[in-house]
């Protein structure tokens, strides 16, 4: 099957079960090796199938054409060629074509547990920030061995000088990740006021960062973070040798939302969640495109459901100023700014 969007917003309509989110987490598997729906690669094979493979052709904002041909085996695992060079470290390929998505079951970034939130900020840090995604991989490594060494002090197995030195090492990571996050936040948080504006007007929302130091510490000078981390794990000697487990660092840490100052998810109704991400999403288009200069595809599936009429049109009114967006629906939607392609037109093109 091929699909070639044109610019501006394109409408891909059809009935359930018809392909549309399949076309869309292929695009995003192009863009970011992995799908947005499903976890696992394997996840992605179309039932008893035992391989799919992606060729893709994006166009930047200089014209330049990147070549994308991606394919995943449950014998070989994943391959990548970029312009028909092979990369080997998939992470080096994140941030070559920025990408947002919405999707439904998104909405745990803001009811589910603290890692959806994690990850949401961590995938948007790391799409304009290698050096984050660097620390944020060396970081889980660390944390493993910081980990083992835990479990084997309490064999008898190694010694608190090591413990100390994966500390030090695991602390100055950490204290890199939490200030990268709380910078990025700030900046985040203008560009969310701003889209929330637009969405509606009456609305103040706000974003806050929580971690295991109080409101007081102020995240402004990554050694004195890292010293507060390495206090902490001080305090919490006998806790950590009890449970095997570092007991604080970004890997625990969360996000609360607000409007008008009440937690939303304590208090907002489905819509209004709905429309929360969409502005969390619409943001982090802003906020891509201001640090990259590069537009990012806007990959929204089912983005209509459950929002009113306003709202919908509030939303149609800023994807229309953006650069390209896919988006899905039941419904076919007709306007002189959407180009509507039916999804069982692709389907059919069998020559393509
Ligand atoms: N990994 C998979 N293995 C097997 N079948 C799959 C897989 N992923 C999707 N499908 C099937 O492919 C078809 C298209 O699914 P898709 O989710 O793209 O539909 P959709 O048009 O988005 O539907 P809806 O409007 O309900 O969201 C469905 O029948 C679905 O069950
Ligand atoms: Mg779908």
């Amino acid at each position: 099957m091929t699909f070639e969007p044109k610019e501006g917003v394109t409408l891909l309509y059809g009935s359930n079960g018809s392909g549309k989110t399949n076309i869309l987490e292929g695009i995003h598997y192009s863009a970011l090796t992995k799908g947005f729906m499903s976890a696992a690669d394997s996840d992605c094979l179309f039932e008893k199938s035992d391989l799919f493979s992606l060729h893709s052709t994006f166009s930047g904002e200089n014209s330049a054409e990147i070549d994308v041909k991606i394919s995943f085996s449950k014998k070989n695992g994943k391959s990548l060629l970029v312009n028909n060079s092979e990369i080997k470290t998939f992470s080096s390929h994140v941030g070559t074509i920025p990408c947002i998505t919405f999707a439904p079951p998104e909405i745990s970034i803001i009811t589910g547990s603290p890692s959806e939130r994690r990850r949401f900020i961590d995938n948007i840090i790391c799409q304009s920030d290698k050096k984050y995604l660097k620390d944020l991989l060396t970081y889980r490594r660390v944390l493993l061995q910081r980990n083992a060494v835990l479990v084997q002090i309490n064999e008898n197995k190694s010694s608190l000088e090591m413990l100390q030195y994966w500390s030090e090492n695991l602390a100055k990571l950490a204290a890199s990740i939490v200030y990268t996050r709380v910078q990025f936040l700030e900046r985040f948080k203008n560009h969310f006021r701003s889209v929330f504006k637009k969405l509606f007007n009456d609305e103040e929302p706000d974003i806050l960062y929580r971690s295991i130091f109080d409101r007081s510490v102020k995240f402004e000078n990554i050694d004195d973070i890292s010293s507060c981390y390495l206090s902490k794990y001080h305090e919490n000697h006998r806790y950590e040798l009890t449970r095997s487990q570092t007991s604080c660092g970004p890997h625990r840490d969360d996000l609360e939302f607000f409007i008008n100052g009440k937690e939303i998810r304590k208090y907002a109704s489905q819509g209004q969640i709905r429309t929360f991400l969409i502005g969390l999403k619409l943001a982090m288009y802003d906020y891509l495109y201001d640090i990259t200069g590069k537009k990012p595809i806007c990959l929204l599936d089912d983005i209509f459901s459950e929002l009113d009429n306003q709202r919908t049109e509030n939303v149609l009114t800023i994807l229309e100023t953006l650069g390209q967006s896919i988006i899905t629906s039941t419904l076919k939607r007709e306007s002189s700014m959407i180009c509507a392609v039916p999804v069982l037109a692709l389907k059919n093109d069998k020559d393509k």
